[in-house]
């Protein structure tokens, strides 16, 4: 009897580890992580001639060209539009009536030895199985020419797939900097492989008013430009009459008109947003009668020099006043001139109007704000700004619109129909939610995408850290929340230290793979292990699309305290299993053959320098770290 047990065991070790490597063989990598995939057993092998069926070839040209296109260029194969499903190799359906567990993003794919199917209720779903079935295909179907002797195989498969958030959003900062119509197009692109849907798109701000509005010409002759600095924006020294304010641009209502039908055929919303009262510099530089402040006729639009002064914490202290003034009725003229325009260019529900970080210390002493105080009965300068925020709401809602705000509007009070942007954490969000305002999710721990991933000493200077594991565990719904109220979350990239879409892309990816799944996959599909080795397989994937993306993952958490006799002690946690870490303290770059690190690190007494490299087994991964001893010093709290 012990004897066939051990027998028994022997095999199912062995009928398991076979099992493990031919999973690895073929290999799912999906991301968002699909509600159910079921492989089985054959797979289907594209032909040199591919026939597509669409059942209904208008409603479904997006997805049968965004295929074709792909399909073409990586594998050189032949696409031919079929008439009829009987042959086709591919096949698009939109199904006839509606299968309600799919919604109306949902989709299914059915993949066996001769057919591929995609279905869904609507065009959008089919839309969201064709970029499924693209990551069902070698690495290589992201490539930008043919690839050669690839195998163009998927599994046979069964995928049922829907989100389980409506609102799944990346915010762009083209303010801070500037970023062309091609650059945002891109953005667009690189969103939907992931099923983003929505588009925040911060247009204006201190830096720069980015939209073209008919009768307010200043606004991009003055406004949409600055002094171009490199370097620690924030820190820059002010800039002198001298220097050419050349640097920026702006797009023209017929530049908006291309990118939002752009992302509608892509099935991607763009929210825009005029950040309004506080960072509207910009605006203040053009007219600057939409000031409180009469010295605003000496305003320039900022290059990145100290503007708030944020040492007594929240709200800051404006070095100069940015915001426009709540006490004067030209502002609500021009809100009204910019809000009709917006509205009739951007189709979606909604407009942001920001609500962020405007300052007190200029309103709490100005005339005109004491005045309105007065007359309105406003008793603080929160009040004014809800005040304020009332007006623009009636604006936006008077243009069929409705009005989202940063979490601020809540301050000083709010009307019930105004939705929330949450972003000073989740609490605003949760009570605004409970007391049934729309709310979308986008808190400061686990969303801005503007924060280092990786050690500071391979980052653009910025005061705080979001790492991939902490966006990975990002729940938009949480218990206390009312859920009828949270329409989704989003991760917000700001773009004061990113000067090039290159780093836009580094700073969005892999965590916008994480956010992606956080908003979109059940949160019960959700495995951080299992995530990685997919994102490891999307990084190649994202190679051959030439979208550059953060290694930061494999880049070690570094902490560092001082002991009992003064000496530097250095912690090294990996961010994810697998990795070895290797360092040396003298000067010189460490391999696989260097000492290897176990237990933290006593830096000796004459070193100058920390070296640290990462490996999987006997291949490097990420980059080499290499931080002063002085740096490091720093660190110590
Ligand atoms: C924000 O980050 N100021 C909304």
């Amino acid at each position: 009897m012990k004897k066939i047990n051990q027998f028994f065991l022997c095999f199912l070790f062995s009928a398991g580890a076979f099992a493990q490597s031919d999973i690895n063989k073929t290999s799912i990598s999906i991301i968002p992580q699909p509600v159910s995939v079921t492989e089985k057993a054959g797979s289907f092998k594209l032909p040199e001639n591919i026939s597509v069926y669409a059942n209904d070839a208008n409603a479904l040209k997006q997805s049968v060209d965004v295929f074709s296109e792909k399909i073409t260029t990586a594998t050189g194969k032949k696409i031919t539009l079929s008439k009829s499903d009987g042959k086709s190799t591919v096949k698009f359906v939109l199904n006839s009536s509606n299968e309600a567990q799919l919604g109306n993003e949902g989709y299914k794919i059915s993949v066996n030895n001769n057919q591929i199917t995609v279905s869904a209720n609507t065009p959008q779903g089919v839309f969201y199985g064709v970029q499924t079935l693209f990551q069902l295909f070698p690495a290589e179907i992201e490539g930008k020419e043919i690839a050669k002797n690839i195998t163009w195989e998927i599994p046979n498969i069964e995928i049922t797939d829907y989100p389980k958030l409506a609102w799944r959003g990346l915010m762009f900062d083209v303010s801070r900097h500037f970023f062309t119509k091609d650059e945002v197009k891109k953005y667009i692109d690189n969103m939907v492989r992931y099923k983003y849907n929505i588009l925040h798109w911060h247009l204006t701000d201190d830096e720069g008013w980015r939209i073209e509005i008919k009768g307010l010409p200043k606004l991009t002759e003055i406004g949409a430009w600055n002094v171009k600095r490199t370097g620690n924006f924030g820190n820059f020294i002010p800039t002198t009459p001298d220097e050419p304010r050349n640097y920026g641009g702006y797009y023209t209502q017929e530049d908006i008109k291309e990118i939002v039908q752009y992302a509608k055929e892509r099935f991607v919303n763009i929210m825009p947003e005029i950040d309004v009262p506080g960072h509207s510099l910009a605006a203040i530089a053009s007219y600057p009668e939409l000031s409180c402040t009469a010295d605003a006729v000496n305003y320039k639009v900022r290059s990145g020099e100290q503007i708030m002064d944020w040492s007594h914490g929240a709200p800051p202290l404006a070095l100069v006043d940015n915001s426009l003034c709540p006490a004067s009725e030209k502002v609500y003229a021009f809100l009204d001139t910019v809000i009709t325009q917006v509205a009739a260019l951007f189709p979606f529900e909604y407009i942001h109007m920001g609500g962020d970080e405007a300052a007190h210390n200029f309103w709490e002493k100005d005339e005109k704000i004491k005045q309105l105080m007065k007359q309105e009965g406003l008793k603080t300068i929160p009040q004014v700004q809800a005040y304020f925020e009332k007006r623009v709401e009636q604006i936006v809602v008077s243009k069929g619109k409705k009005f989202m705000g940063w979490d601020e509007i809540l301050e000083g009070g709010v009307t019930p129909s105004a939705s929330v942007m949450s972003w000073r954490g989740m609490k605003h969000g949760i009570k605004a939610s409970n007391e049934k305002h729309n709310v979308v999710m986008s808190p400061t721990d686990f969303a801005y995408f503007d924060y280092m991933q990786g050690d500071e000493a391979t980052e653009p200077k910025i005061y705080a850290s979001l790492r991939l594991n902490k966006v990975y565990q990002f729940e938009p719904v949480p218990a206390e929340a009312n859920a009828n109220y949270i329409l989704g979350g989003q991760a917000n990239l700001w773009t004061e230290q990113v000067y090039n879409f290159r780093q836009v892309e580094y700073m969005t990816w892999p965590r916008g793979f994480a956010m992606s799944e956080s908003l979109w996959s059940p949160s019960a599909k959700k495995n951080w292990n299992n995530f990685i080795s997919r994102t490891e397989d999307h990084f190649k994937r994202l190679e051959l699309a030439e979208i550059k993306y953060s290694p930061a993952m494999y880049d070690p958490i570094i902490t560092v305290k001082s002991n009992a006799n003064k000496e530097l002690i250095v912690t090294l946690t990996p961010e994810i299993e697998g990795l070895d870490l290797y360092y040396s303290f003298d000067n010189s770059g460490p391999d696989n053959f260097y000492p290897k690190y176990t237990a933290e690190l006593t830096v000796p007494k004459d070193a100058n320098m920390l070296r640290v490299i990462t490996y999987k087994g006997k291949k490097v991964m990420g980059r080499m770290i290499s931080i002063p001893v002085i740096d490091l010093a720093k660190r110590v709290k």
